[in-house]
């Protein structure tokens, strides 16, 4: 539930948990189809994706397998550098399975490039891709996207996986970040009216 929030705070609500949820159920009956008699490997990355990779799985009428993988970039002074490492691989093999990467958001295409690239290698039966969020206008790599819950505009978002600095996944709603400098000054700016524990 978002509350009205003051207008000093630093970010606005952009979607809600009811429109997640609403919009995760119409994914799962446009993908179930298309995996029917099938068992899919879900392959998560670590760890945006993850909150969206649990609801999803949920709602699909499938019988299905998870797997994570867990990269990170190397951000180059000034911008992006496009260098993907793997930090934790799959632990199954894909060979011959039908794969489905769970993405919490494509920005520039990237990341979700160098992910096709690595695992179409393996040979898998079919690879495709669902995001929940989609910042189409960002795209430097045009990539396959099968699926994606919602296109957004170019604006820094947090909250139902997606973090800033590490914080703010377990926000149930995606909020949009005012001024991101400001944020990156003082971290904990967003906290003030979304936490009342303390
Ligand atoms: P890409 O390689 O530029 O497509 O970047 C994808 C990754 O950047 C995502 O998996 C996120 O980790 C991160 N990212 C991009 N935009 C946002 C955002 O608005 N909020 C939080 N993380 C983001
Ligand atoms: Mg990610």
């Amino acid at each position: 539930m978002i509350s009205p929030s003051p207008a000093h705070l630093a970010s606005e609500p952009l979607i809600d948990a009811a429109a997640l949820r609403a919009r995760i159920a119409e994914l799962a009956e446009d993908i179930g189809p298309c995996y029917a008699g099938e068992v899919p490997i879900l392959v998560s990355v670590l760890k945006g994706s993850t909150m969206f990779l649990s609801d999803l799985t949920r709602a699909l009428p499938l019988d299905l397998e998870v797997d994570f993988m867990s990269i990170s970039s190397y951000a180059e002074s000034g911008g992006i550098s496009g260098v993907v490492r793997i930090v934790k691989d799959l632990g199954s093999d894909i060979g011959d399975r039908h794969v489905l990467i769970v993405e919490d958001i494509v920005d520039t295409g990237l990341t979700l490039n160098y992910l096709r690239r690595t695992l179409e290698e393996r040979r898998p039966a079919s690879l495709r891709t669902v995001s929940l969020l989609d910042k189409a206008a960002r795209r430097i790599i045009p990539v396959p996207l099968e699926w994606r819950g919602f296109e957004i505009p170019d604006v820094f978002v947090v909250g139902y996986g997606l973090d800033f600095q590490g914080r703010y996944r377990n926000v149930p709603d995606i909020l949009a970040v005012r001024d991101l400098a400001k944020l990156a000054n003082d971290p904990s700016l967003l906290v003030e009216g979304l936490f009342s524990g303390g």
